[in-house]
This record gives structure tokens, sequence and C-alpha cells, in this order.
């Protein structure tokens, strides 16, 4: 089977887009990174992606004024001139309007940084430890027209100590990140991803065990 080809959108420093290209450079993974496209010509991102021998653009929406659709467009035509069969969202910080999200039906995946559906948006580590959650982690789902929702394809979780700051817990969920993003992508490459009533389901993936991260009981 050919391995599908990938867009990886980024606009910053990368690092999801590194564990990508890095999972891809396997023999046996099902997808190529082809192109790494920024909406910011100063993405730490695509450096990287340079070094890794990897074909990169810039379309600055900063050109294009308030003219989002003319934006997209120009998006859209850089992803279509490289055949893109699959576009990873990684730390893509612009919003994409329903007509761009319609281009890609169950083929564009994004990662967040939360158990969605808890805490859409920005943030997140901030908000999970202001809420007291004892578990957090991160997702990684199809991207539908409303933002951070859509289809979860895998999600990985921690457990929240009492000492955690923002920073402490933003580092160990990124490490999570980079573990569930070359997961999902090469479950949706081999096709085993179906996606019904809003829900993806795994063909032929291990049923996981439950998890329980629960405190342990003072000595
Ligand atoms: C990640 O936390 C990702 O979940 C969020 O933006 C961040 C991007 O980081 N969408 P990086 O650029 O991949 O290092």
């Amino acid at each position: 089977m050919s391995r599908k080809r990938v867009g990886i959108l980024i606009s910053g420093r990368g690092s999801n887009m590194a564990a990508l290209i890095e999972a891809a450079q396997g023999k046996d993974y099902p997808a190529e990174i082809v192109l790494v496209a920024s909406n910011r010509p100063d993405a730490g991102g695509l450096q990287t992606a340079r070094a890794a021998g990897i074909t990169t653009a810039v379309v600055d929406h900063t050109n294009y004024g308030k003219d989002r659709a003319g934006f997209e467009r120009a998006l859209q035509a850089v992803l279509e001139k490289h055949r893109i069969d699959i576009v990873c969202l990684a730390g893509f910080m612009r919003l994409l309007t329903p007509w761009l999200v319609g281009q890609w039906p169950n083929r564009m995946l994004n990662i967040h940084p939360a158990l969605l559906p808890a805490f859409k948006g920005l943030d997140t580590h901030r908000r999970a430890l202001e809420a007291g959650v004892k578990i957090h982690g991160a997702t990684v789902h199809f991207v539908v027209p409303e933002m951070d929702s859509g289809p979860i394809v895998a999600q990985g979780a921690l457990a929240v100590r009492d000492d955690d700051s923002e920073e402490s817990l933003a580092a160990r969920v990124i490490r999570i990140e980079h573990r569930i993003y070359p997961l999902a992508l090469q479950l949706v490459a081999e096709g085993r991803v179906g996606v019904a009533g809003g829900r993806c389901r795994i063909a032929g993936a291990p049923m996981t065990d439950e998890v329980f991260l629960v405190p342990r009981a003072p000595a």
C-alpha cells in the first residue's frame, strides 16, 4: 500500500511536527511528511522541517488582511499542489472556516493539549489547575468547523500533581502529545479509523484496559 502524503500546518516551534517527522522515518510507517506549511514566516518549526529535508511553504495571513477566504484559498492551493492526502494541524493558530474544513472531511487532524471536550480553547493547563482536575492530558481529533470539537481519534492522560505548575504540567502533557499524534496519524493513514455518529471507531486495535488514577493512601 502506498504511503499517505501528509501536510503539516504549524505556527510555532513545531515539536509535534518534529515528532510526526521522526515517526514517519520508520520504514513501516504508513505516511510520509511531504510538506510543512506555516502562516508565519518566523515559525521556528520551518527550520526544523528544512533541516529534515522536508519542503516548506509560507502562506502569511498578514498579507491577506481581513480576506480570510483569500488566505484559505491560497493555503488549499498549496496543499493541492503537493497532492496532500491528510492534513495535520500542529500548533496552527488560525481558526479555519467551514469552507476549508469542508475540503478535508475526516482527513484533517488536530492535537489539543487537554482531554476534550474539557478545556477547549487556550490556556488549557492553567484552567485545568484552576478547576482542580486530577486527570489531564491531550487529544487528537478530526477537525470540524466548531473549534476543538470533532471525533476523537486518540487521547493520552496523566495524573495532575498537587505541586504542579502550569509549566510542569505543560512539560508532561507535551510528552504525551508526541506519543499520541504519531499513533493517531498511523491509525488514520492505515484506514483503520471509521467515523459514525460523530465518534471514531478503530478497526483492529486492541481494547485498552481501564486506567484508574487515584491518590495513593498515605502510609
Ligand atoms: C501543542 O500544545 C498543541 O497541542 C497545541 O499547540 C501546541 C503546539 O506546540 N495545539 P508545538 O508547536 O507542536 O511544539
